[in-house]
């Protein structure tokens, strides 16, 4: 019987998992291995999803599940549980299913490259999901001052109408977590003063698809250093499957 390993999210059509794993399998020779997509629309589908699917031993979890995917696992590895978001699924040899999140190894890596080691100034964390907790967390253990930007009210977040020019000075790393000019959508971008950034700006989009948003535009347009979020899909880290460390990069 072949293993299955696969993709849950809801739409799936920005993603490129799917042929991303079919084409790693066959360069590899890992055979009796497929990769598929599981566009359900609701987080609550994933029991009878692994019921179903007998093969199924792994997946990766997309937006928007992967806070709200966990009261559906087993165990967290640790760094998953103390961010609240995973990216990733195994279903164990007892049939438990144990929750991992490799965005933080991935965004680290990018993070680690991007940013000079002297930069001293705080990040801006476009959106408050699934993935912008291990921006948080990575950019928190490098020591960053972090600023969350929300469209929601909170205690410890600002509004998009709060980011005039202290803030902008303040905070130049911006990463955007939100889906806004991700595919089809490709025209939209996060409501920033865009006419404020400078040559001195960090930005990065987590969006792989398109590579080049109109986030990232604006931001080149200006002189600032830009990164595209399929970087953070190509670092690979060394310690794989252990529980308690990431097991695999992923998206
Ligand atoms: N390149 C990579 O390796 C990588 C890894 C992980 C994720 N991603 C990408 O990151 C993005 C977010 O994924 P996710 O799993 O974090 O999704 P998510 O859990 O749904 O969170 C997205 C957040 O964006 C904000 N948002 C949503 N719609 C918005 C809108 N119309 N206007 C303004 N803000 C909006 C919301 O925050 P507020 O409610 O606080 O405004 C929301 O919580 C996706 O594009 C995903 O593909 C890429």
């Amino acid at each position: 019987m072949k293993r299955v390993f696969g993709l849950i999210g809801f739409p799936l059509s920005h993603s490129f998992s799917r042929k991303y794993f079919t084409e790693k399998f066959a360069n590899e020779g890992i055979e009796d291995t497929v990769y598929e997509n599981y566009p359900i629309e609701q987080v609550d589908l994933l029991p009878s999803l692994f019921t179903n699917e007998g093969a199924l031993i792994g997946l990766n979890v997309t937006i928007p599940y992967k806070e709200v995917v966990l009261p559906f696992l087993d165990a967290l590895a640790p760094d998953a549980a103390e961010i609240g978001a995973v990216n990733t699924i195994k279903r164990c040899a007892d049939g438990s299913l144990m929750g991992f999140n490799s965005d933080i190894y991935g965004f680290g890596e990018t993070l680690r490259r991007f940013v000079p080691s002297t930069f001293s100034s705080g990040a801006l964390i476009l959106g408050t999901g699934g993935a912008s907790k291990a921006v948080n967390y990575v950019c928190s253990k490098m020591g960053l001052p972090v600023q969350s930007v929300s469209r929601k009210d909170g205690d410890s977040v600002i509004s998009y109408n709060d980011l005039d020019v202290a803030v902008m000075s303040e905070f130049r790393l911006i990463i955007n977590t939100t889906p806004l000019g991700m595919h089809p959508d490709i025209h939209q971008s996060p409501g920033l003063p865009y006419e404020l950034l400078t040559p001195e700006h960090y930005l990065i989009d987590l969006i792989y698809n398109p590579a080049m948003t109109r986030f990232l535009t604006e931001g080149e347009h200006r002189g600032c250093m830009i990164k595209m979020g399929w970087k953070c899909l190509s670092y690979k880290p060394r310690n794989l499957g252990k529980s308690g460390t990431t097991p695999r990069v992923s998206f």
